[in-house]
């Protein structure tokens, strides 16, 4: 049996994910502050829900037990964590952003995954099964764009940690990659679109992403990541730019 525990699954490419992996018989066990926005379909898999705010950091372990413990580890080939949630806001340039809005990006974008990372190898530690973390990054880590700076620190954060915690494991250890998925058209680039011009001028650039046609679906980008997390290779290499 195979095993995804995955943050962010109320909308978006989280949603994606849960909906494939359930339809191919896996059991998923998914994070959000909200119920899913829509059916997960009629899967053959197994789906437990937890409504959980990341940016809570202090219960984060907590939440690993409680998800740990649905998993029936004898019989478990594959365990995968997803570290996929993440918020875009604040998207202003650094001098208008708030104290909280920053803590709250970092809390959500690197500290949880941080947190959930080394909880989730902590505790499965001893487990026979075949074991791999996959982060959710963005290539603004390349394309600094203006007025993303605490979004795109994160994701840096994501990627150099994913490198480090890779370079600790040895043949038997976790397998741990970051990839930069593409464009998509999720609620996130919504929300990048529809953001005060004023505040962040970059807000025409991701408009044109989307009347230009450049944005890929949800379910192309999770059947692509998918792929990637499943494949012989995965872990060999710490930071995948394209899928
Ligand atoms: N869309 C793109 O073009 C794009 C490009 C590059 C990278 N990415 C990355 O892809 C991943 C998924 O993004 P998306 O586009 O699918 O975004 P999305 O549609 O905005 O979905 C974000 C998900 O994260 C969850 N989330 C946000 N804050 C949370 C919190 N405090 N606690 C728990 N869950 C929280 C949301 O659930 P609730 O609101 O219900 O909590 C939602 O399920 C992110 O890591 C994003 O950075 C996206």
């Amino acid at each position: 049996m195979k095993y995804f525990i995955i943050t962010g699954t109320s909308r978006g490419i989280g949603l994606a994910l849960i909906r494939q992996l359930l339809a191919s018989g896996h059991t998923v066990l998914g994070i959000s502050r909200s119920p899913a926005r829509s059916e997960h379909g009629d899967g053959r898999g197994v789906f437990y829900g937890f409504e959980y705010d990341l940016s809570r950091w202090e219960g984060l372990e907590a939440l690993m037990d409680r998800m740990l413990a649905c998993i029936d580890f004898p019989r478990a080939q594959m365990v995968c964590l997803i570290n996929n949630a993440a918020v875009i806001a604040p998207l202003s340039r650094m001098g208008e952003c708030s104290a909280e809005a920053i803590a709250h990006n970092m809390q959500v974008n690197l500290l949880a995954p941080m947190i959930l990372t080394s909880s989730f190898m902590e505790r499965t530690r001893s487990s026979k099964a075949d074991r791999r973390i996959l982060n959710i990054s963005s290539a603004s880590v390349k394309h600094l764009i203006s007025g993303m700076s605490c979004y795109t620190a994160a994701k840096a954060g994501l990627d150099t940690f994913a490198r480090s915690v890779g370079l600790e494991q040895g043949d038997d250890g976790v397998r741990i990659a970051s990839v930069w998925p593409g464009i998509i058209d999720t609620e996130l680039q919504e929300e990048a679109r529809g953001a005060d011009t004023v505040r962040f001028p970059s807000a025409a650039m991701f408009s044109s992403f989307k009347d230009k046609g450049m944005l890929s679906t949800p379910d192309d980008t999770a059947s692509k990541l998918i792929s990637l997390l499943m494949s012989e290779s995965f872990g060999n290499q710490p930071v995948i730019e394209q899928i």
